[in-house]
């Protein structure tokens, strides 16, 4: 077995002394430094993120497993994302995250690589990170907490929302919204819901770099240790087979994960992520793809925000193997995994226990899935939209825009009694994409204003350049690229003009003459970056646009696992 570590640990001399006496200091016998592969855990354990708050016993399981098959394991902490703390979004720290992930690896004495997450940006992060080294690697998810209960009634994230608009309806008073807090996050885990969180974790699988059943196992449950722990012997196994990450993933694997995010409902961050691990390894992804691979594929998985239950729930229906049954017929069943077998046969066993939560292919819960891609004149590199989580209605409407210059503005005027608006109206947001809040929060589905909420109106065609929580629901048009705040169209709309939306056409525009457009465009002062120093100034200059993936331009492809330079 060639191993990268015997560069630091099978030394001799004065170099080797160094390497090896210092961590001895752990009291780790001399033993483990004779050839063993040595497996780093690369951990966003942090009581900062909630969500990942277990993962430092989800690491002992791992541990356990490596060291079963012979490995030497080493766990290492890694800049955190917590999607709920963290401001001004948890998402302009994910390039940065992933830096910290690719030169943790390669600067240390590691064969392999185990990548623990949860919180929706740890998953993208690490994998992007990964990529661009490409050692074997593995990733085990920190599985979603048990179902919420309030009142007799099961709750998730999604619910927020909806206690949030009844609260502003009076519907629900401050005693109950306490109630509510109390049992929404009744145990370990992340979000219950088929949020970005539990998206992120069935993309992994999907993608093959899992073991089967990653996704859905509740993290409270027993069962989530036992695949940590295989996970670590498995691992070690990788090594010796010398199964990298660019072997699992390949094209036909990205069309599989495509296919997948459609059965389950997944979130629209998906796209954005995808796009993001695609680059680092070196896979031509487009966002056209995500419509071409989704259209045919029905939404099997019956879960909120776009159905009615939890991750829990998936997971007693038998969880994505049983979603990847339902439509394997579409699936490149054929292509490697990080398991060692086949995307068939890491399926083969597994049906749908409950129909009602894993419906068939031929009998879906809805025909309606995926993400749809939209162009036009309002959006000529694309935009993006959740046709399972939108209102059918609403699919083809036209309507006067009702502007908001930036997210401030926004939260000044929207409850206004003054504001210009009715249920046909269209609400523009502009300045929350990748560059202009930076970091492109996810402050897309803007809430409905609180004249309409008391009509009885509860979603509107809302269209802007940020993102959505993927617990997040409504007829939302996302991630418009250009933005306006590189004087993309959006930038250019004003209150009143009429907007276009056919998703069956697929199709986005601003019903503007090009002499109008051009003239407005002629008028448009785009200002530089604010920002003189510090990450903020390295991500606003280099950010691209969320057609590509919003990763840093520089950090495309990888560099691999080989230290250039040894000053020891
Ligand atoms: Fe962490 Fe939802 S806040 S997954």
């Amino acid at each position: 077995m060639k191993l990268r570590s015997k560069e630091w640990f099978a030394r001799k001399g004065k170099d080797g002394f160094i390497y090896r006496a210092w961590m001895k200091n752990q009291g780790i016998p001399a033993d483990m430094f004779e050839g063993k592969p040595v497996i780093g855990i690369c951990n966003t354990w942090s009581e900062l993120t909630p969500c990942n708050a277990h993962l430092r016993d989800l690491a002992e399981a791992v541990k356990k497993g490596v060291l079963e098959a012979g490995g030497f394991p080493l766990e290492f902490p890694v800049m955190s994302l917590g999607e709920t703390l963290m401001k001004p979004t948890a998402m302009l720290f994910r390039n940065l995250a992933s830096m910290d992930v690719e030169e943790s690896i390669r600067a240390n004495p590691m064969d392999g690589v185990v990548l623990l997450v949860g919180c929706d940006k740890t998953t993208p992060s690490l994998v992007m990170g990964a990529c661009s080294v490409d050692l074997p690697s593995i990733v085990v998810s920190g599985g979603a907490m048990l179902t919420g209960k309030f009142r007799g009634k099961d709750i998730g994230t999604s619910d927020v929302w909806r206690f949030a608009d009844d609260s502003k309806k009076g519907l629900i008073s401050e005693e109950e919204m306490n109630m509510a807090e109390a049992g929404m996050c009744r145990s370990i885990g992340h979000c219950a819901v088929m949020g970005t969180a539990s998206t992120m974790a069935g993309m992994v699988e999907s993608l093959g770099i899992t073991l089967p059943g990653n996704a859905a196992i509740p993290a409270a449950d027993s069962r989530r240790k036992v695949l940590a722990r295989m996970s670590g012997r498995r691992i070690v196994e990788m090594i010796k087979e010398n199964l990298k990450l660019s072997d699992v993933l390949k094209r036909e694997a990205f069309e599989n994960a495509i296919k997948v995010n459609a059965a389950i409902g997944g979130s629209t961050n998906f796209a954005i992520h995808l796009m993001a691990i695609a680059g680092r390894i070196g896979v031509d992804l487009n966002l056209e793809d995500f419509d071409h691979y989704s259209k045919d594929i029905p939404l099997v998985a019956n879960l909120q925000p776009s159905g009615q239950y939890f991750m829990e729930d998936l997971y007693y229906a038998g969880g994505i193997p049983a979603v990847m049954n339902s439509i394997k017929g579409s699936l490149n069943a054929d292509i490697l995994t990080v398991s060692g077998k086949t995307v068939a046969e890491n399926i083969q066993d597994q049906e749908s226990l409950n129909d009602d939560v894993i419906s068939t292919k031929d009998n879906p819960f809805n025909p309606i899935s995926g993400i749809v891609v939209l162009k036009g004149n309002l959006c000529e590199n694309g935009a993006v939209l959740k046709p399972s989580a939108a209102t059918p209605e609403l699919m083809k409407h036209t309507g006067k825009a009702v502007v908001f210059e930036n997210i401030e503005d926004y939260k000044n005027r929207i409850d206004s009694d003054d504001l210009d608006v009715d249920a046909n109206s269209v609400l523009v947001l502009k300045n929350v994409g990748p560059k202009g809040y930076p970091g492109m929060p996810e402050v897309g589905n803007m809430g409905i204003p609180k004249k309409l909420l008391d009509m009885g109106v509860t979603d509107m065609v809302r269209i802007s350049d940020g993102r959505m929580s993927g617990t997040g629901f409504g007829t939302v048009v996302l991630h418009v690229s250009p933005e306006s705040a590189v004087g993309g169209t959006l930038a250019l709309v004003q209150n009143g003009d009429l907007i276009e939306l056919d998703v069956e056409a697929r199709k986005l525009n601003l019903l503007l003459d090009d002499a109008e457009l051009e003239s407005r465009r002629q008028n448009l002062k785009v200002e530089g970056n604010p920002y003189t120093r510090g990450y903020c100034k390295l991500y606003v200059d280099h950010v691209e646009q969320a057609h590509l993936g919003a990763d840093l331009d520089f950090l495309k492809g990888g560099s691999g696992s080989e230290v250039l330079r040894d000053s020891h």
